[in-house]
C-alpha cells in the first residue's frame, strides 16, 4: 500500500476526489490531509470524509515539523490539491519526485508567485486566451517550474467570465487528477 498526505488551502473539493476515487483501493491509502489556513472549507470535509487532518502554521512549516509528520505516517507521496505555500528546499529533499501539484492554467502560461485560484482565471479572461487548461507537475523549489507530467485543455469563449473558466478547469481537475496520480504511483513501484 502506497500512502499519499494531501496539502490543501483552500475548499478542498479535489481532495474530496481523491479520497472518494480511492476509498475501496487496495493500492493507495489517502492518510493524511494537511492544511495551512484555518479558515479553510477542507477542515470540514476532512472530518465529514473522517480522514485525519493536521493544521500547521507558518513557523512549522519552514522547521522540520512537517517532514517528521510525513515520516512518521509513512507517507510515499505528497499531492498538492490547492497549496498555496511554497514547498520548503527540506521537504522537496525529502521527497525527490514524489511531490505532485495542480496548476488551473497550461503552464508555463499564468504561473508564479501570487498565480494561483481565480487569479489565474481572471488573467485568462483579461489576456483575450481562447484556450486554457490544467497541468499536473512534480514539485521542485520554484512556484510552478518542476517537470511537467500531464496537462488538459479546454476552449475558452469570448463571453466566458473567469467564474466559467474556473468551473471548465474543475472539471477537468476532477477527472484526470486522481487517476494521473494513480497511473504515477503505479509506474514508479
Ligand atoms: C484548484 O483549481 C487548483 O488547481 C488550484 O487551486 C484550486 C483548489 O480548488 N491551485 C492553484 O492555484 C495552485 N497554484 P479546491 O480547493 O476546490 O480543490
Amino acid at each position: 500500500m502506497k500512502n499519499l498526505a494531501l496539502f490543501a488551502s483552500g475548499s478542498g473539493s479535489n481532495v474530496e476526489r481523491f479520497v472518494e476515487y480511492f476509498r475501496d483501493s487496495d493500492f493507495i491509502n489517502i492518510k493524511l490531509i494537511l492544511c495551512n489556513n484555518p479558515q479553510a472549507g477542507v477542515i470540514e470535509r476532512a472530518k465529514r470524509l473522517n480522514v485525519p487532518l493536521v493544521l500547521f502554521d507558518r513557523a512549522q512549516f519552514k522547521s522540520d515539523a512537517i517532514v517528521e509528520i510525513l515520516q512518521d505516517n509513512q507517507i510515499d507521496w505528497v499531492i498538492l490539491a490547492g497549496f498555496l505555500w511554497l514547498i520548503p528546499q527540506n521537504l522537496v529533499a525529502a521527497y525527490p519526485n514524489r511531490i505532485v501539484n495542480i496548476h488551473p492554467a497550461l503552464l508555463p502560461k499564468f504561473g508564479g508567485k501570487g498565480m494561483y485560484g481565480h487569479f489565474v482565471h481572471e488573467a485568462v479572461v483579461a489576456n483575450q486566451e481562447t484556450e486554457s487548461g490544467i497541468t499536473i507537475h512534480y514539485v521542485n523549489e520554484h512556484y510552478d517550474e518542476g517537470t511537467v507530467i500531464f496537462q488538459a485543455s479546454y476552449p475558452v469563449l469570448p463571453s466566458d467570465s473567469p467564474e466559467d473558466v474556473a468551473k471548465k478547469g474543475q472539471v477537468l481537475e476532477h477527472k484526470h487528477f486522481p487517476e494521473v496520480v494513480e497511473q504515477l504511483v503505479k509506474s514508479e513501484q
